[in-house]
């Protein structure tokens, strides 16, 4: 089969700050993880210490094989209370970003993944109108100090997940369900707010937090651009493969629209779109489908369903009509067989779009180690390199070997 891979095709793994540098202490979600009747299983504390171990992690991403590395930048730590840029934590990601170069791996930086400030969630957060302004002198800031040495810059990180959290009754989403939700009273309790103004970015799911997210965005892409106006410039999207069964397609269609739809419109005119895919969901007559009888599930109970990729990234080029990016796609399981048929059928899927002509121009995996899984704890492993943390020590999976060798070879398997 010919190799339908582009040579400069991204192969990579991504991190979070937040879920990987650990004491993130300034920012929301440590906040809440920390509340009384918070509904995370328990604090980040150290995470895997990325902060400290950087450069040797990504000495042994390089080593993989990979040629490209997402990971984000936290705003908590450069810009610790409103207009206090700290200087120390703009010069740490920059070494981040030298070690990324000297390394040869392109850098995907993520201006915004899940986490902001708290003295942003203080201030109305993401369904506050200032915050579209606070944040574009955030990434004008960020350009300034870092900007030569980004490959793709990414604005947020999900903005839509918060409405397919609503849909799956993840208590937040909306303005009502804080009320009297006892972690978000003791937020609006310490924050001196009502609970139902408490809009952190990974929850809040209102029409006002859709048009400062959306505001937001831009106002941070005319900054990045302002600065070089060259650079690849997106946001990326949760993209779940939204389908019905009998009785279900009038549901799928309302939340496809609301969770995918209205955001890939949005992306048009952007540099290319971030396609962030886990798996399906599927509608019937009672909302939501449970998973297939026996259906091998992932570690939430999800349904295994690496042939989301394929779906979404048609989706995404079909409805944004920019370049596909696929900057998250992995799967929670302690069964790292599983993850190895996952990927490469999900590489598969690439593959064939790239086939039909679709621009996409690379792979990033969830996720580069084991690491913190925001309410979920510690607990879902979707790390293609295994972490000890009482040790720290990194332990690579086959998955990681396996991904890699596809890095290098720019093959993909033909069965
Ligand atoms: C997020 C990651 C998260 C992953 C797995 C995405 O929603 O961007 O931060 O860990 O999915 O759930």
């Amino acid at each position: 089969m010919t190799n339908p891979f582009p040579q400069d095709f991204l192969w990579g793994v991504a991190t979070a700050g937040h879920q990987v540098e650990g004491n993130n202490v300034n920012s929301d979600t440590w906040f809440l993880e920390h509340l009384p009747g918070t509904i995370f299983a328990e604090p980040s504390g150290d995470a895997v210490d990325h902060y400290h171990r950087y450069r040797e992690d990504i000495a042994l991403i390089a080593g993989l094989g990979f040629t490209s590395y997402r990971f984000s930048l936290e705003w908590a730590r450069i810009e610790p209370a409103e207009g206090h840029f700290s200087v120390a934590a703009l010069d740490h990601y920059r070494h981040v970003l030298e070690a990324c170069v000297e390394l040869g791996l392109t850098p995907v930086v993520t201006f915004h993944h899940f986490t902001s400030p708290l003295w942003l969630l203080r201030s109305g957060g993401w369904e506050d109108s200032r915050t579209p302004e606070l944040f574009a002198r955030y990434c004008d800031r960020v350009m300034a100090h870092l900007g030569d040495l980004i490959g793709v810059a990414c604005t947020l990180n999900e903005p839509n997940l918060p409405y397919l959290l609503r849909e799956l009754g993840i208590p937040g989403g909306s303005q009502e369900s804080r009320i009297g939700n006892p972690m978000w009273e003791a937020a609006g309790q310490r924050l001196g707010l009502s609970a139902d103004r408490v809009a952190s970015f990974q929850f809040a799911a209102s029409e006002e937090s859709f048009n400062v997210r959306l505001a937001a965005h831009r106002a941070g892409r005319d900054a990045i651009k302002a600065r070089r106006p060259e650079l690849q410039v997106g946001w990326t999207l949760a993209n779940s493969d939204i389908q019905a069964v009998d009785g279900g397609q009038e549901h799928a269609d309302r939340v496809r629209r609301e969770v995918n739809e209205r955001f890939l419109e949005a992306s048009r005119g952007d540099d290319f779109v971030g396609v962030q895919t886990y798996g399906r969901t599927v509608f019937g007559p009672d909302g939501l489908a449970p998973a297939p009888a026996g259906a091998a599930t992932n570690q939430m109970g999800e349904e295994i369903y690496p042939q989301a990729l394929e779906a979404t990234i048609r989706e995404a080029a079909r409805i944004a009509e920019i370049p596909v990016i696929v900057t998250e796609n992995g799967l929670a399981t302690e069964d790292d067989a599983q993850r190895v048929a996952y990927l490469e059928a999900a590489v598969d899927g690439v593959a064939s779009c790239l086939a039909d002509g679709i621009d996409v121009r690379g792979y990033i995996a969830w996720t580069a180690f084991d690491n913190y899984e925001w309410i979920f704890g510690y607990g879902p492993k979707f790390g293609l390199i295994a972490v000890d943390l009482a040790t720290q020590q990194r332990t690579p999976k086959p998955s990681a070997y396996w991904l890699g060798r596809q890095a290098q070879a720019q093959l993909v398997p033909t069965a």
